[in-house]
């Protein structure tokens, strides 16, 4: 096995390990998740859907996974798309067979699909474009990938799951739906219902040849019915095959002891059951949505590893209390090449936000830290650390919720360090980073209250520090 023996010593004793972030995603889990697959026998992904962005740099070249979880790499480890997950069967085809194309191996021995995920369809991305239009400056900021209808029709107990694509009958039910939706876009906007019209029209004729001329009709306007058809087929006949009961197979690894990692979506300060709802996704990355998708309860899991980077990023709206708006969080920026993997939107950047951190910690259920990125801080002079907020004239170093009418009255209190400037990328030893880096690591495992046992610096696999 590759892989390193302080890396072998860390996954080696915990058999169920959840990998998440406890704030707002873009943190390196993908990274983290690679490098965990090099030790542990499967990996599943459990919330969220292509909204993700998981980024891994390895000798084989830099991938960015949106729906396959970042396991796949190793061949020998099996990945799951387990329940909690929503899937666009359309973009994860497409993903496979690009992944296919430059050699990574994808087949049932190492991918398996849950059969009662929830399909993203063509119109729920439009939904979720729309609603953004509709809420004029209030919008969300979503990916636009249609993550919140598709769950949305979950909890109307709505909407396609991935085994409907298996059914016989599935492009008889496609149609039906094609139509409903099509008739819901043309009244969201006020314009007349075609089948009305033609109804009218062709009042009194064959209603078989009313429902043609409307098929005629629908293929022109909203959707293209064909083109979106010979999508999800030549989708379906790249992910048919590795659709199945994800749970029993998940419970037999478990029960066997080999090695499982979750991987969740994105952060704990996006989770739907947050208290920072609008400005949330519409699943759950905690590690509760790794039970509620997998069965495995809190007491069963061994691990839930943290990955947050030394300073803090948010794509899309809601507060951010300690947001740069200066040079040097310009400079974070583009040092750290943040732009959203899936959206290429600008990451908005600040110090490392220790209360909202904390926040996500107790709500993510996360034990252990793994601390990113600190390379991107090399060239500083002073680095802060967003220490605690002033509310109203009075100082939280606690926040009491993550109300976006609290987070945004919230002003940060900066704690300043020294920066090392020097160059970190390249040490493979905690002990042989500079003196700066380590009162800089262990000042925020204080503030944190948990232990940083992972450090990365760099995007490259090597650059991994057990500490
Ligand atoms: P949605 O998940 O597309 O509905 O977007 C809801 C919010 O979650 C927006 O602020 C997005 O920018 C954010 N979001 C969703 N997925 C990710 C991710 O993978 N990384 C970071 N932010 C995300």
């Amino acid at each position: 096995m590759a892989g390193s023996k302080e890396g072998l010593a860390y996954w080696g004793d915990k058999p169920v390990a959840v990998v998440t972030d406890p704030s707002w995603g873009d943190n390196g889990k993908g990274k983290v998740v690679d490098e965990a697959a090099q030790y542990v026998e499967m990996v599943a992904r459990y919330n969220g859907g292509p909204n993700s962005g998981h980024t891994v740099k390895n000798e084989r070249g830099k991938f960015v996974f949106h729906g396959v979880p970042s396991g796949i790499l190793n061949p020998e480890v099996l990945c799951i798309i387990s329940t909690g997950s929503v899937v666009n069967p359309i973009s994860l085809g497409e993903e496979i067979t690009e992944l296919r194309k430059i050699g990574v191996e994808i087949s049932a021995s190492n991918l398996l699909i849950s059969r009662d995920s929830h399909l993203i369809m063509p119109w729920h991305r439009m939904r979720d474009n729309l609603q953004e239009t509709v809420r004029g400056g209030n919008k969300i900021g979503t990916t636009g990938q249609g993550i919140g209808p598709t769950y949305s029709d979950r909890a109307l107990r709505t909407g396609f799951r991935v085994k409907d694509l298996l059914n016989p009958q599935f492009e008889e039910m496609f149609d039906k739906e094609l139509l409903l939706q099509e008739r819901l876009s043309r009244f969201i906007r006020g314009e007349p219902l075609i089948s009305d019209l033609y109804i009218e029209e062709l009042d009194g004729q064959n209603t078989q040849m009313i429902a043609e001329m409307v098929r005629l009709a629908l293929q022109t306007k909203y959707y293209d019915h064909d083109a979106i058809l010979e999508q999800i087929r030549e989708a379906k006949d790249i992910i048919g095959p590795m659709v199945t009961y994800v749970l029993p197979v998940i419970w037999d690894y478990k029960d066997k002891g080999k090695k499982i990692v979750g991987e969740a979506g994105q952060g704990a300060l996006l989770d739907l059951d947050s208290e920072a709802f609008p400005y949330v996704t519409s699943s759950h990355p905690t590690a509760a949505g790794f039970t509620m998708a997998t069965g495995i309860q809190g007491k069963e899991i061994d691990a839930v590893i943290g990955v947050t980077k030394g300073y803090s990023t948010r794509v899309g709206k809601g507060p951010m209390p300690s947001e740069l708006h200066d040079e040097i969080g310009e400079y974070i920026q583009t040092v750290g090449e943040e732009w959203g993997a899936t959206t290429g939107r600008r990451r908005r950047v600040g110090w490392l936000d220790i209360p909202a951190t904390r926040y996500g910690i107790k709500i993510g259920g996360i034990d252990t830290i793994a601390l990113t990125k600190i390379d991107v801080l090399d060239e500083l002079d002073k680095i802060g650390i967003c220490v605690a907020y002033e509310v109203d004239g009075q100082r939280y170093n606690d926040m009491p919720s993550a109300d976006p009418d609290f987070m945004s009255k919230a002003k940060p209190i900066v704690e300043l360090l020294p920066g090392w400037r020097k160059k970190t990328s390249g040490i493979r030893a905690f002990e042989a980073l500079p003196v700066e880096t380590k009162q800089y690591v262990n000042r925020v495992q204080e503030y944190l209250g948990k232990p940083i046992n992972i450090v990365s610096n760099g995007p490259e696999r090597e650059a991994i520090i057990y500490s």
